[in-house]
């Protein structure tokens, strides 16, 4: 599949769900208002896209949410998207809060998961409860161990804020690189309603590289995960950061992606409303028209997201928990 400026599409982030555990402040708001369960894609429908969009040049799914495991029986999902492998699909990955991989982790290794982004925004207890308005904290760090016993490799996802985590950045780097995990900072992008002040808060990730260089030796990394992130291994711990700056330093022209929400809505880009629906295509069965509504997607795929640090009102009405980032 290719778009309209000759990028090659290969990679889907699929959206479970749009609900989750937590309520994270520049995610959600307190009172979100979730799409109805009865209008969720079943698992057949998604393993028939997902079969489809294999057969169309996908190579990696990541599983989003909201909070993909609070789907119920997410496992018999991951279980029919991984047996995809077998018709082309190399890698299947998800993006997790990380509070259901106590119970969940090694199920996933044994599926074939081998490697997920678990978020952590910080690691202080009491700020967690105040960042994601849940008191989950010791459940995500068990989370985090389960994962690592079962053998997964882990990125952790902590979104970058000033005034409200900066002060600890190095400080998870360093609590990472101890654990063998890699971390990935992201610049909050401006979807939805919600509390968080994102003018203020905003905090562009060269500031915080030069403050983490004070402390560890970070070397430019030719390591790619098929995402926005750009690496630096972090010398003599084997271990790598990831920056993901859609606001300071903008990676649309390497764009390989789009995404399906929960309910069959599938999207060009993160930052608009470009959209088709295929739920009603996929129920009718017709993969003709299965195929035009994807080809009039990426005809259509915006070139980039115009996200602003300095508007005031989101860019976008839809929360990030529809599509998953
Ligand atoms: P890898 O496969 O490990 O590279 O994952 P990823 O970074 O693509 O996925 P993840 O779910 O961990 O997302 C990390 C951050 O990147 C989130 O804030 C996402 O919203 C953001 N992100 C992922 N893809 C895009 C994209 O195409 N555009 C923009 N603007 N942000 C994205
Ligand atoms: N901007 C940037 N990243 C966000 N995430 C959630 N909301 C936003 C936002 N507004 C992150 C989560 C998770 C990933 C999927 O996206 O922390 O790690
Ligand atoms: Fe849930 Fe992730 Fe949104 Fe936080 S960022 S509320 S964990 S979907």
């Amino acid at each position: 599949m290719r778009d309209a400026f000759g990028r090659q599409i290969d990679y889907i982030r699929l959206s479970v769900t749009d609900r989750c555990n937590l309520r994270c402040t520049y995610c959600m708001a307190e009172d979100m208002q979730f799409l109805p369960r009865r209008d969720l894609l079943t698992f057949e429908e998604i393993e028939a896209l997902a079969r489809h969009l294999v057969a169309r040049g996908v190579r990696r799914i990541r599983l989003t949410g909201g909070e993909p495991l609070v789907r119920k029986g997410i496992m018999d999902l991951v279980g029919r998207l991984a047996r995809l492998r077998s018709e082309g699909l190399e890698e299947l990955t998800l993006t997790t809060n990380g509070t259901r991989l106590p119970d969940m982790a090694q199920d996933l290794y044994d599926a074939g998961v081998r490697r997920i982004n678990v978020s952590l925004d910080t690691l202080d207890r009491e700020r967690f409860a105040q960042l994601t308005r849940r008191d989950e904290f010791d459940r995500v760090i068990s989370g985090i161990e389960a994962a690592r016993a079962a053998g997964l490799a882990i990125r952790i996802n902590a979104v970058a804020m000033r005034g409200l985590n900066d002060d600890e950045l190095p400080a998870l780097l360093g609590w990472c690189s101890e654990r063998g995990l890699d971390l990935g900072l992201i610049e909050a992008m401006p979807l939805g309603e919600v509390s968080l002040d994102r003018q203020s808060t905003h905090l562009p990730l060269d500031e915080v590289r030069a403050k983490i260089e004070r402390s560890f030796t970070l070397v430019p990394s030719l390591h790619r995960t098929g995402g926005p992130a750009r690496y630096f291994d972090v010398a003599d711990t084997g271990t790598r950061l990831g920056l993901i700056t859609p606001l300071s330093d903008n990676f649309c022209a390497g764009c390989n992606r789009i995404r399906i929400g929960a309910t069959g809505t599938v999207y060009g880009c993160l930052g608009h409303d470009q959209k088709v629906e295929l739920r009603d295509i996929i129920r009718a069965g017709g993969e003709e028209a299965l195929d035009a509504a994807l080809d009039r997607l990426l005809a259509g795929k915006p070139l980039r997201h115009a996200f602003d640090v300095d508007q005031r009102e989101p860019a976008l009405a839809r929360h990030m928990s529809v599509t998953g980032g």
